[in-house]
């Protein structure tokens, strides 16, 4: 395959680079950590290492050092549509080169030769209680499907390391070549007739997932689609679901494992499930007002409301961002020129205008501006998509173009096992030099 073996050209050449940092400054100290900073979830401490995206707080999200809405432009695109291929953005994402036409096709290719799921997957999701969330079903389709890693079966053999990325592309093409079929047939089973489709092989990965749902006729929705997978590929590495992958993967567990992992914690709500909370909490906004959309005034009071019953307003705020989210910035693009008279559109647009201000105001918000959430289920509940719990599974899709990515580049760099030191709390007192005697603390504080 080209694709690898351009990949195998700049694996050499990184991995020189990083031996030759580590042999003559590696006791160069990259970054420090305060006690506020340690109970606060390490934020802002460099300490991850991704070549394949980067978060810039008052820029956004870059692929490849890339912004998105240039990478948006500059890969190939199926004839007459907007938005590209994923298999291009894949390509760029592993090797950094934006790639051609065939870059791309070659990638989709692959996808097509095993976008097929085994019958035992499929059999195990069916038997699975109706209630169960879809991303409990996609991290366990995902888990399933972990006895056909290569990584696991050539590691038995004495894999050598050198060729650990190797299998570990192999496994990561296999997964993600899936990815749109497992999501749709989650949806086939969970809110249709649990009827499974085959692909269409004249049709792009993005474009399946809609063919798989039986959306093939609404062009609109194929390019929806690979924006959205676009949009949700990476986001530094430092997120949930990107790092729980990352860490468990340090251990050698293959991609299945290490993608299960990153799903269970794509499915919480301060992560991925964000986008189904917004839609949920935007529908509840208008059913209050009979269908119709409140006035400012009437608005501005709902999301105090909100803020009083001790909870967050989902798609807004970020770890890292200080600025309105590119990626919440190309979907409200695409509503705007789609879904401009959709009254839930509208309504987005008005929390845009009306939350920053109030979260300012309210003062605890450190990031105030609409995040990907925001806007990506409304997308989706105009083109048809109605079932919100469902919205995380295609972030999922989505997300794993970009874990596996990293995951490849690791275990190309042969990153060791993670493995951060913990300390006590009598460790962390003992070196606040200033503060340590906590015996004249006042018994009535509490924070
Ligand atoms: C994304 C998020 C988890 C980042 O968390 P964080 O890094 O801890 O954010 P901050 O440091 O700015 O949070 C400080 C305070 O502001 C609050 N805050 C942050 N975002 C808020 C929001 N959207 N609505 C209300 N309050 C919010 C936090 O709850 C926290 O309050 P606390 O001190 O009482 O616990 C947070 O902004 C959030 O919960 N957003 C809503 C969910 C969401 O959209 N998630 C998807 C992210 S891509």
């Amino acid at each position: 395959m080209e694709l690898a073996r351009k990949l195998e050209g700049k694996i050499r050449e990184v991995y020189d680079q990083v031996r030759y940092m580590l042999a003559v400054s590696g006791e160069i100290v990259l970054s420090q950590v305060s006690l506020q900073q340690f109970f606060s979830g390490n934020r802002g401490v460099d300490l991850l290492l991704s070549d394949i995206s980067f978060v810039d707080p008052f820029d956004g999200l870059h692929y490849r050092g890339f912004p998105i809405d240039q990478v948006l432009t500059k890969l190939p695109k199926p004839k007459g549509c907007e938005f590209p291929y994923a298999g291009g953005l894949y390509a760029f994402l592993l090797t950094g080169e934006f790639p051609t036409l065939e870059d791309a096709l070659e990638v989709e290719d692959t996808w097509k030769e095993k976008a097929v799921i085994p019958d035992y997957v499929i059999e195990i999701l069916k038997t699975m209680p109706s209630t169960t969330h879809p991303m409990t079903m996609f991290s366990q389709a995902i888990l399933a499907l972990q006895g056909q890693s290569k990584f696991a079966q050539n590691y038995s053999n004495g894999l050598r390391k050198e060729d650990q990325w190797k299998v570990t592309l192999e496994d990561s093409l296999e997964l993600t070549a899936k990815a749109p079929a497992l999501a749709a047939a989650i949806y086939n089973i969970k809110y249709g007739n649990g009827k499974i489709r085959e692909i269409d092989t004249n049709l792009d990965w993005s474009a399946n997932f809609a063919h798989l749902i039986l959306k093939e006729w609404d062009l609109q929705y194929q390019d929806l689609c690979r924006l959205f997978f676009l949009v949700h590929a990476d986001q530094g590495v430092g997120n949930v679901s990107a790092h729980a992958a990352c860490l468990v993967n340090s251990a050698l567990s293959d991609v299945y494992y290490s993608c299960s992992a990153a799903m269970n914690g794509l499915a919480g709500p301060l992560h991925g499930r964000a986008n189904q909370d917004c839609l949920e909490w935007l529908l509840k906004i208008l059913h209050g007002f009979n269908g119709t959309l409140p006035s400012k005034d009437e608005l501005e009071k709902f999301v105090w409301n909100t803020l009083e019953q001790g909870k967050v307003i989902p798609g807004y705020g970020h770890a890292v961002l200080r600025c309105t989210d590119p990626r919440f910035i190309a979907q409200y693009e695409f509503g705007k020129k789609y879904l401009a008279d959709d009254d839930l559109f509208q309504l987005v647009d008005m929390v845009y205008q009306i939350v920053p201000p109030i979260l300012k105001k309210q003062g605890k918000a450190k990031g105030i501006w609409p995040n990907v959430d925001a806007i990506s289920g409304t997308l989706q509940y105009h083109c048809g998509v109605k079932q919100f719990d469902f919205y995380t599974v295609l972030f999922g899709v989505g997300r794993m173009l970009g874990i596996t990515a990293n995951l490849i580049w690791n275990r190309a760099l042969l990153l060791p096992l993670e493995r951060p030191q913990s300390i006590t709390l009598e460790m962390v007192k003992s070196r606040l030099h200033d503060t340590s005697d906590f015996s004249g603390m006042n018994p009535d504080f509490h924070y």
